[in-house]
């Protein structure tokens, strides 16, 4: 028995997301909302877009999984949809069919993690964190609630992604560093230190590029 799905946002992610639906899920994505795209008779890949964010009341049996690209779009839909009364327990959490989650891993609600994602031993993913794919997670990783992690990021043992921090493609961190809260790590870059709470940072070795946060 498939549950009703629908994808808040009809963005690249969420295009990619019901790409994984469609090999196989205990979900049935019936459509999308969108505020911009909610225009009468509008379709993305093959669904509906059955309305704006705050339509959510109209459909009180369906899950719902948040697909914004950058996890502080995440969490400002969630508030709103938290708002207009969607609780915790609305949210889906999808995970790609052949990735494989050892016993001792967390997935949290809210969450995506495409094809092709490792994890090792005793990693915790929090809630509504976008994992891409082919991304390594090896042991004792932490991913905080909201965070991004872009294709082809490879984290050492022991990392700490801190709530809503964004990791461009391809960028990996050693052992034991934290990425601060809502910082951004670019792509490619190799980071060496801690990444303090919501500065930019990129280059191999990763430093600063700016210390104010991403929009
Ligand atoms: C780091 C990042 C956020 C900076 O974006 P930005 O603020 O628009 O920065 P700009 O492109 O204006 O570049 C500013 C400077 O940083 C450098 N720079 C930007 N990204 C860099 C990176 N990843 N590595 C090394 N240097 C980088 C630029 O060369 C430029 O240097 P200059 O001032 O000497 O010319 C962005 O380049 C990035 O890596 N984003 C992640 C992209 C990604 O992974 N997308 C996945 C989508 S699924």
């Amino acid at each position: 028995m498939t549950s009703a799905l629908v994808l808040v946002a009809a963005s690249g992610l969420a295009r990619e997301v019901l790409a994984v639906l469609r090999q196989g899920s205990a979900y049935d994505c019936i459509g999308f909302l969108d505020d911009s795209q909610a225009l009468p008779g509008a379709t993305v890949d093959g669904l509906p877009v059955l309305g704006t964010i705050e339509e959510a009341w109209r459909l009180p049996d369906a899950h719902l999984l948040v697909c914004a690209g950058r996890g502080v779009v995440r969490r400002a839909i969630i508030s709103r949809l938290a708002a207009a009364g969607v609780g915790p327990q609305r949210y889906a959490t999808v995970v790609h069919p052949r990735v494989e989650v050892p016993d001792g891993c967390r997935i949290g609600r809210g969450s995506i993690l495409l094809a092709g994602v490792v994890l090792t031993a005793a990693v915790d993913v929090g809630e509504h964190v976008v994992v891409m794919p082919n991304v390594t997670l090896t042991h004792d990783c932490v991913l905080e609630d909201d965070a991004t992690v872009c294709a082809g990021v490879a984290l050492g043992g022991g990392v700490v992604v801190g709530s809503g921090a964004y990791l461009g493609m391809g960028s990996t961190v050693r052992e034991n560093r934290r990425v601060g809260s809502r910082a951004t790590l670019g792509m490619g870059s190799v980071l060496l230190t801690d990444l303090p709470d919501d500065q930019v940072w990129a280059g191999v070795p990763a430093r600063p590029l700016t210390a104010r946060a991403p929009q």
